[in-house]
């Protein structure tokens, strides 16, 4: 099959290599039929996620059609299904509880000690996301299997465009849960930095739990108009200052919650920046993180920190005084896919929820190398890159 491999920093190509086969009986495999490229594969693009190796085939959003399904799945052939991220057992303590990104079991035995020494435990699985992750092939390809898929694909009715669903895998739970996560109060005046589809769901999820005002801060201004359709106020940071203008917009309390979805590679020359992008360049640190940094100095006393955004090592300059003495709290995780699918399927079948705004540009698989090339460097007009085996 033709599938996108990773070969180094900003290199992939689309490679033909062996189809997948059914590994566990749990297993299914799925005739992929559009996949996306995500901020987070950006993070794998520019070289910043470690345990890749050349070879590796991307891709955690895609779905398909079930071709062939091991004896103990619960898909049929033929079924039209959309994939999370997260691969996850469903009958482990952390799945018990509906957090299937923390699954015990979704990493292979043998891959399980990296991120037990970083991070203290194994973390769920996840497709085409390094070796830390698991190893496991991704779905930006013609064919892909899929673990556990007694628990983890949803199926799709008859008849519904791929492109109305395909963001259940991944960017519309993570919107909603990065909103669930500030804890939202009728009333409540929310900000979100970043309007890159993570950005532009969380903000639609807010105003949907009740958020009174939505103010998006982004650089990018067709991005910031996507905010504004939805009903956001928004700061541009190269016209204005931030923190001054929250303030100014919040009449010097500052927003009730703060939405981080930027992530591990903010933009911006702001001295913190800066020093973060000189240290990660020469290996004395890993992640820019600019703007949480900067949600946390905003975020009102007692108010709500969300962060979807990733991050994966150590920071410093944390504001972990500002963080204690003004009382916030703070979510944060990759998302529990599995647990957000059904209902927000719901709400797209019943038009509460629109997600194909979003997408700026379809193409072939075949053309995937492209397709990243345009989402790092044209993020302005790029806002969502949609790949369909096939499509001309
Ligand atoms: N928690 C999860 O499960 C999960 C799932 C999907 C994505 N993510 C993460 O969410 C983040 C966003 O994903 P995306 O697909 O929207 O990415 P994206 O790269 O398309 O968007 C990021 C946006 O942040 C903006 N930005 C950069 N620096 C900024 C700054 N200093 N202030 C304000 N805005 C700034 C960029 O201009 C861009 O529009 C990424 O870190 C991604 O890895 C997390
Ligand atoms: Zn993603
Ligand atoms: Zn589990």
């Amino acid at each position: 099959m033709r599938a996108l491999a990773w070969h180094g920093k900003h290199d992939v190509r689309v490679d033909t290599v062996d189809d997948p086969e059914i590994v566990n009986q749990r297993d299914c495999i799925i005739k992929v039929t559009a996949t996306a490229i995500c901020g987070s594969d950006l993070h794998l693009y520019d070289g910043y996620i470690p345990t890749m190796q050349a070879g590796d085939i991307l891709g955690h959003e895609f779905m398909g059609e079930v071709v062939e399904v091991g004896a103990k799945s619960t898909l049929k052939k033929g079924q039209k299904v959309v994939v999370p991220f997260t691969i996850a057992c469903g009958s482990c303590y952390h799945c018990g509880k509906h957090q299937y990104s923390a699954c015990d079991n979704g990493l292979p035995a043998d891959n399980q000690d990296i991120a037990q020494e970083i991070y203290g435990q194994p973390m769920s699985g996840l497709f085409g996301y390094s070796h830390m992750t698991g190893g496991y092939a991704g779905g930006q390809a013609e064919y892909v299997r899929v673990p556990f898929s007694d628990v983890g694909p949803i199926v799709i009715p008859d008849g519904v465009e791929d492109e109305k669903v395909l963001f259940l895998s991944d960017i519309l739970p993570t919107g909603w849960m990065a909103a669930e996560n500030a804890q939202i109060e009728p009333g409540d005046t929310v900000a979100v930095w970043g309007c890159g589809p993570v950005g532009l769901f969380a903000v639609q999820s807010a105003f949907l739990m009740g958020a009174e005002r939505v103010i998006a801060i982004d650089h990018f201004p067709h991005r910031l108009e996507l905010a504004k359709k939805f009903g956001a106020e928004t700061i541009n940071y190269e016209e204005s200052a931030v923190y001054e203008a929250l303030m100014v917009m919040t009449g010097g309390i500052g927003p009730d919650a703060v939405i981080d979805s930027v992530g591990l590679e903010a933009h911006g020359f702001f001295v913190d920046n800066v020093v973060d992008q000189i240290k990660a360049s020469t290996f004395l640190g890993t992640d820019r993180t600019h703007s949480i940094r900067q949600a946390i100095i905003a975020c009102r006393k007692g108010g709500r920190v969300s962060m979807p955004a990733v991050y994966g090592g150590f920071v410093d300059k944390f504001p972990l005084g500002a963080f204690m003495e003004k009382g916030l709290t703070l979510k944060t995780g990759q998302t529990h896919v599995q647990h957000y699918m059904p209902a927000l399927l719901n709400a797209i079948m019943e038009g509460k929820i629109d997600t194909t705004f979003l997408i700026s540009h379809r193409m072939d698989l075949e053309d995937a190398p492209k397709g990243y090339d345009m989402f790092k460097n044209n993020q302005n007009e790029v806002t969502k890159v949609v790949l369909k085996p096939g499509f001309n």
